[in-house]
Formats: structure tokens, sequence, C-alpha cells
């Protein structure tokens, strides 16, 4: 093996921790338990008339002005370490031979330890790939500037680079980077400000439909829905975990996430137009055919080529081989000769009679005194993460001094609306409520709010609004109001879809 350049002394925990990682991810049980990717829930409608040959059957595709061998990238792993470096040539050369895209893995090690760019310089064994360099996004949260970004990319000689969100993964480690507050604006600015496409992905718990798109909005060129099924980072970390009680809660999150076939499906229905890249439990050709089918435009695997690689180059050809083999054969039987005719006419079955599905989310919002806080943007976002096509959302305050109610947002309305609950519940009216020396069981600090609770009897805790296409069916001047009754506080609000 060539020599790292990272003198034993002078390693820093961040590759010793690579180095336990490659070796638990080789030696142990990583996978997820209890969520699998999903794809197992599809099937492929076949032509027994494909009405093309085989031969004809081309998996050629472009991505950032390349053309690859097929849709399939090997997803970003490893680098820093001594042994990441025959890994990466193993992975780099497989990749030239097919015409992959290949990942690296962080490069942050790279940027304290510039000398152990051999254990991460593919280019010379990969010359016509698309290269992805690799940044946990959280560094950018933590010092690193967008010069550091572009002298990364230089170094590596690599075309894109690929920003990893690991947040579960960070407050696991016992020495995880957790400040993730404003990170989307500082991803914004990366992605104005660099020179190469940037990439976002998840490590394995996937990215949902509300993430991926404020991602293409801050201009990430692709997003990389890494969901779960796969390789799990929770388990990686647990067999890292010295203490009993840190290891029960990695254990706790061994089902965490958002399965691949789900998340890219999602995905790609949140941004019609968008670059989508699947992975996570990728596992055979078939696996790619069906991510490809739901929307994605590459897919991407890594556990299976860390361990092909660790047995060698013919192992980890193979693997590429039987992935690219698998795919064509597929397209082949759905009668599609390239992979823009596959996924514009994808012939895949969804999971059969799917049931009704329920989403529930828990919306905080800081009110300000009596007021009309219009929540509905906020409610529709939850719908849409939800994923629920079609049926109904309800939305519920599960306050007695704080109603939800369906009615215009016109300033002079809201003026008209305060009075007439005025009116007919008055501040100086006399209420029995507010008689604290009458009640029982009260604490020092209870507000006199008779007339808060009066008028919400006269309005409601919950609206239900139909859900059509994934949208929420107001009428034209339809808004959702939080209507704040008392004083400003934080209130809670549910907002729970039903359908399919
Ligand atoms: C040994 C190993 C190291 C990894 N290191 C990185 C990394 O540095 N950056 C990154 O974005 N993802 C990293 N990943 C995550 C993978 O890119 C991928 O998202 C995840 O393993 C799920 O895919 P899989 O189920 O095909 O393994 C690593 C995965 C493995 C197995």
């Amino acid at each position: 093996m060539v020599g790292t350049g990272l003198p034993e002394e002078r390693a820093t925990s961040t590759p010793k921790r690579k180095a336990e990682h490659l070796r638990i991810n080789l030696e142990e049980d990583v996978s997820a338990k209890g969520v699998t990717t999903g794809f197992e829930n599809f099937r492929f409608v076949p032509r027994a008339l494909p009405q093309i040959d085989l031969s004809q059957v081309s998996t050629q595709t472009e991505l950032f002005g390349r053309t690859l061998g097929a849709p399939v990238f090997i997803s970003c792993m490893t680098g820093g370490v001594a042994e990441a470096q025959a890994i990466n040539i193993q992975l780099a050369q497989t990749a030239q031979h097919f015409r992959l895209a290949v990942g690296l893995g962080s490069g942050r090690v790279l940027l304290e330890h510039p000398e152990v760019l051999p254990t991460f310089d593919i280019r010379p064994y990969a010359p016509d790939c698309l290269i992805f360099g690799n940044l946990g996004a959280i560094q950018l949260n933590k010092g690193v500037t967008v010069d550091q970004c572009r002298g990364l990319i230089d170094l590596l000689r690599a075309d894109a680079l690929v920003l990893h969100l690991n947040a579960l993964q960070e407050a696991l480690q016992p020495e995880g980077d957790t400040e993730f507050a404003g990170l989307l604006e500082k991803i914004e600015q990366l992605c104005r400000q660099i020179d190469v496409p940037v990439i976002a992905k998840e490590v394995g718990w996937g990215i949902a439909p509300d993430d991926v798109r404020a991602l293409i909005d801050a201009g990430v060129a692709a997003v990389d829905v890494a969901g779960a099924g796969g390789t799990s980072w929770s388990e990686v970390e647990r067999h890292r975990m010295n203490g009993a009680v840190r290891g029960r809660a990695a254990a706790a999150f061994a089902d965490w996430g958002l399965p691949t076939a789900e998340a890219v499906r999602l995905a790609r229905r949140a941004a019609p137009d968008a670059t989508i890249f699947a992975s996570g439990g990728i596992r055979s050709g078939m696996d790619v055919a069906k991510a490809l089918a739901l929307g994605a435009n590459m897919v991407g695997s890594a556990g299976p080529f860390l361990r092909a690689a660790a047995q060698g180059g013919r192992v980890s050809y193979q693997l590429a081989e039987e992935y690219i083999d698998v795919l064509r054969t597929t397209m082949f039987c759905v009668g599609a000769d390239t992979v823009e005719a596959f996924r514009r006419n994808p012939r895949i079955t969804p999971p059969a009679s799917r049931g009704v599905d329920i989403s529930i989310s828990q919306l905080d919002f800081d009110t300000p005194t009596t007021d009309f806080v219009d929540i509905t943007d906020t409610v529709a976002s939850a719908v849409d993460a939800s994923g629920i096509r079609n049926g109904f959302a309800q939305i519920y305050s599960q306050h007695t001094t704080a109603a939800i109610r369906i009615n215009e947002n016109e300033p002079l309305l809201m003026a008209d609306f305060k009075r007439l609950l005025d009116r007919l519940s008055p501040g100086d009216g006399a209420y029995d409520h507010d008689q604290l020396e009458l009640r029982v069981g009260i604490g020092p600090d209870e507000p006199r709010n008779g007339q808060a609770h009066c008028q919400h009897l006269l309005l409601s805790s919950s609206e239900s609004v139909p859900v059509i296409d994934g949208r929420l069916s107001l009428g034209r001047w339809q808004r959702i109001f939080l209507v704040e009754l008392d004083a400003p506080r934080r209130r809670q609000v549910t907002v729970e879809v039903v359908g399919i």
C-alpha cells in the first residue's frame, strides 16, 4: 500500500474516526433494521413485445455536460487514512472502466492535512470520469470558506462538490458538530460563489420533499436523497459507542429515515425539473432500474462497492457490471432503448393495495398579542412534506384561548373581526372565570382570561381542508388563521393529513 504522508503521531481524531468507520463497515452488520428501501414494493410491467432489439439498448446518460456509460455512481466514502488509498484506486478504476461517476470521502481531513492527498488522488486512475469531492455541509458553519472549497476541488481535480447532510450522525457522535442553524444560507452562498456544481446529499436517512425544494431553491445542481434501507450510520456509530446508554440511544435510530424509494418519488414530485440522485440501500441492478423509474436521474451505491473493493478490483468490476447489465435487460423488457425513454415511460406499478396514509406534524408558532396569524404557508408546507396527494388536512389548535379559522387576510377585515368578537365578549365584561378567589387548584400566575376563553367558544379549535393533488384546496381568498385571543406565547398546532 502506498504511504499516506500522514505520520501516526500527527493523526487527528478525524483520521482515526475514518479508519474506525472503514473497519466497522467492513466487519460489522451496519444495515438499517426495521426499515427497507421500499423498492421491493414496486414491479415493472413487462412488454411481451418490446419492439426493439437488445443490441439497440443504450444505458448512456448525460450529467453536468459529460457522457456517462450508465446513470450510476459510486457514492462518496473514503480518503484520509492509509487504508483508503487502495480502495479509492479500485473504485476509480471501476468507474473509469464503465464510465461511471465516482465520489470521494469527506475532504475535511485534507483541508487540515494536505499531505494525505495521495489517499484521495484518483484523477490519474479515472481520467475521463466525473469525480465528486465531498465535505460535510456542517463545515460551512464551522468556518470552512468558499475559497477552501475551491481549493479542495482544485486539489482533487474534481468536477463537482458533494455536501453531505448528516444531522443525526453528528448528534450521535460524542465529537459531533451539531450547530445546523443557518446552514441553508451558507449552502446558498457557496452555490452562488463556486463554479462547479454543488450536490447536496444525506447519508442514509433521506431528504424530505420540503428540504429538497429548499436546497434546489438555494442553488444546488442536484439533490441525492440518500434514503433509508441500506447502510445505517446510527448502526455504524453504535459500534463505536463505549457507554451502554449511548449505544442504546444509537440503536433507537436503527429504523430511522425516509425509505429511498419513497424519498425519490417525493423528491421528483416536489421538484419536477430538478436533477435528483437516488442512493441508500441500492443493492442490485434491479434497485438501480426501479430508482430511475421512480424519478431519479442518477443512482448511487456505497456499502456494496466498499465491500467489493476490499475483495479486489475484479469484484468491484463485477458489481458495476451486474448493475449495468440488469438495468439494460430491464430497459429491453419494458421496450425502452434509451435511459431517457425509460424514465419518460417507466412502466412501474405502485405498491399493491396502498392503504390510507396518515401524516401528523406539530407546528409551533410564537403569537403576538391578540391577533390573526396567517399560518397558511406553513400548513401548506406540512401538507407537501406529507407526500399525501388526495384526502384532507385537519388543522387543530391544542389551546382553549387560541383558535383556528379560515377567512380572508385583509387588514381592515381583521379589525372588523376583532370588533365583532369584542362586542360579543367584551374586555370589560364580568367573567366568573376571572374571580380567582372563587376557583380552586389554580397557580399563583393564573391569568384573568375569561374573555379569551369565551371568544374561543365562538370560534373553533380546528378547520378541515381538502387536499387535492398534494395541495390544500383553498378558495381564492381563503387563508388559515391561528387566532390568538390571549397574551403572546408559543402555540402548538397539529396538522393531520389523511389520504392516499
Ligand atoms: C465507509 C463509508 C464511509 C462513508 N463516508 C462518507 C463521506 O465521507 N461522505 C458522505 O457524503 N457519505 C459517506 N458515506 C455515506 C455513503 O455515501 C452513503 O450515503 C450511505 O452509505 C448509504 O448508501 P449505501 O446504503 O449504498 O451504503 C460513507 C459510507 C461508507 C460505507
